[in-house]
């Protein structure tokens, strides 16, 4: 009796979409539990790409049901995009994927203030995807946000005009900072209201016990990544809700002793979106060649990521916060050329060499210290299993077995489905 959990270890875009697409075959339920719009989560096979935001990525399994928990923040008009987008598809929605009703919404106000947030802020800005999640989970803990359950209510339009109200007070403090037009908005935003309720709203905790007891197997599919966590992040370079394991029993409604396996994945590198602190970031030929070998442009923004060596000061930490029991590494095909790969293993700081993450990360307080490995030059990309491994590429993965202290299960040399090798 047990879900399990599946969850980025860096600053996102591990590669989660892909693995539990991969995945999904041994699962009965595909749970999202926290973010929202943010996450952008591409899934490659039989010639297809697709990028998926809300909706979970075991929607393409014909059988596995897919849940959006009460963790998440939903805004109905891009939902409304990736379902329509997935109309060649002839998925059966209301069957398929059901809502929980305790999960938020973003309204058009909340993505406004996104904005005017982000523009009063300069040079400071946390480089959000301006998708209204700060804003959204700010009114879920003040106690003042709507949810899905509530626009099935009487009421609901009052509710949603009292909220509207209180954000155009807040946003007329950042007069000049954004232009907009509401009304277009919110043309838009209840359209998509009234397909949303075309699909089940459902009690999800409920929903998860009951099946949990029925012996149905649960796998929880993370958002971002855990050093975007509200708390274990880079504050406040992060995102605004529990990236980590946590975030699972909150955003489900599971019970700690219901966790089973926590599969933590990582790129055989580091990225980064974003602004904050990154101390392997590379400015240089090196971190230009992963970015362009790796195609690293966001699936949500577009936006080019901030690229560079593996961190495991930065891995050790997430994998301890989350308590990972397996792990899978992403992207390795990319690395092939570099004639040296590097590992961070410790940071310099004014008090010596620590290998803890500490408080800030800052460059003013830590300088990464690298150990150098053999690179390999061959294509990693055909490979179908281990024992076709260049040595070099047998030795790093080794290397970081040892160094983090739990097994690599998954070893993934490419984006298709198929490129991807169980251990
Ligand atoms: P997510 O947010 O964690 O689901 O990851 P993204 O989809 O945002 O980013 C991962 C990117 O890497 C996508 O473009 C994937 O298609 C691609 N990708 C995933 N695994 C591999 C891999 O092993 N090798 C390569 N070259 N690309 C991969
Ligand atoms: P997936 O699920 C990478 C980053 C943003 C920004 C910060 C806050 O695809 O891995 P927000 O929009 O939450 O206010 O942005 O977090 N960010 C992500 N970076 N992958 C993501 O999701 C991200 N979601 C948010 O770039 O730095
Ligand atoms: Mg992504």
């Amino acid at each position: 009796m047990s879900i399990d959990l599946l969850l980025g270890l860096q600053w996102g875009d591990e590669g989660k979409g892909k693995i539990v697409d991969v995945l999904t075959k041994n699962y009965d339920i595909i749970a999202r539990f926290q973010g929202g719009p943010n996450a952008g989560h591409t899934l490659k096979f039989d010639g297809f790409s697709h990028v998926l935001h809300t909706i979970p990525s075991g929607i393409f399994h014909p059988t596995a049901l897919n849940l959006i928990g009460n963790g998440v923040v939903i805004d109905p008009v891009i939902f409304q995009t990736e379902i329509d987008k997935l109309e060649p598809f002839n998925i059966d929605f209301p069957n398929k994927l059901f809502i929980s009703k305790k999960a938020h919404l973003i309204l058009p106000t909340h993505r406004l203030l996104d904005a005017a947030s982000e523009a009063s802020k300069g040079k400071a800005k946390i480089g959000s995807t301006l998708k209204g999640i700060g804003p959204t989970y700010m009114d879920k803990t003040g106690r003042n946000g709507i949810r899905v359950g509530d626009i099935v209510l009487p009421d609901w339009k009052d509710r949603y005009e009292n909220l509207k109200q209180k954000h155009l007070k807040m946003l007329s403090s950042f007069e000049g900072l954004i232009e907009f037009d509401l009304a277009a908005l919110e043309e838009v935003f209840f359209k998509a209201i009234e397909e949303l309720k075309k699909l089940p709203f459902v009690d999800s905790e409920n929903l998860l016990h009951t099946a949990i007891k029925e012996g149905k197997k649960v796998l929880a599919e993370g958002a971002q990544g855990s050093l975007l966590d509200i708390d274990f992040g880079t504050y406040p370079f992060v995102t605004s809700s529990t990236t980590t394991a946590a975030g699972a029993c909150t955003g489900l409604g599971v019970a700690p002793n219901a966790i089973g396996d926590v599969f933590g994945i990582f790129k055989a590198y580091t990225t980064r979106v974003g602004s904050g602190p990154f101390p392997t970031e590379l400015f240089d030929e090196d971190g230009e060649t992963m970015g362009r070998v790796g195609m690293e442009f966001g699936a949500t923004t577009g936006r080019a990521r901030r690229c560079g060596w593996i961190d495991l000061v930065a891995l050790k930490y997430a994998i301890r916060v989350n308590g990972v029991t397996q792990l899978m590494m992403m992207k390795g095909d990319v690395l092939s050329g570099f004639e040296k790969i590097k590992v961070c293993t410790s940071y310099k700081t004014k008090d010596g060499s620590i290998k803890h993450f500490p408080f800030s990360i800052d460059p003013e307080h830590v300088t990464p210290e690298y150990i150098e490995m053999e690179g390999w030059k061959e294509d990693l990309t055909e490979l179908t299993a281990e024992d076709q491994f260049p040595k070099a590429f047998n030795d790093y993965i080794a290397y970081l077995e040892k160094e983090l202290e739990t097994p690599i299960k998954i070893v993934s040399v490419g984006p298709d489905r198929k490129q991807t090798i169980f251990r």
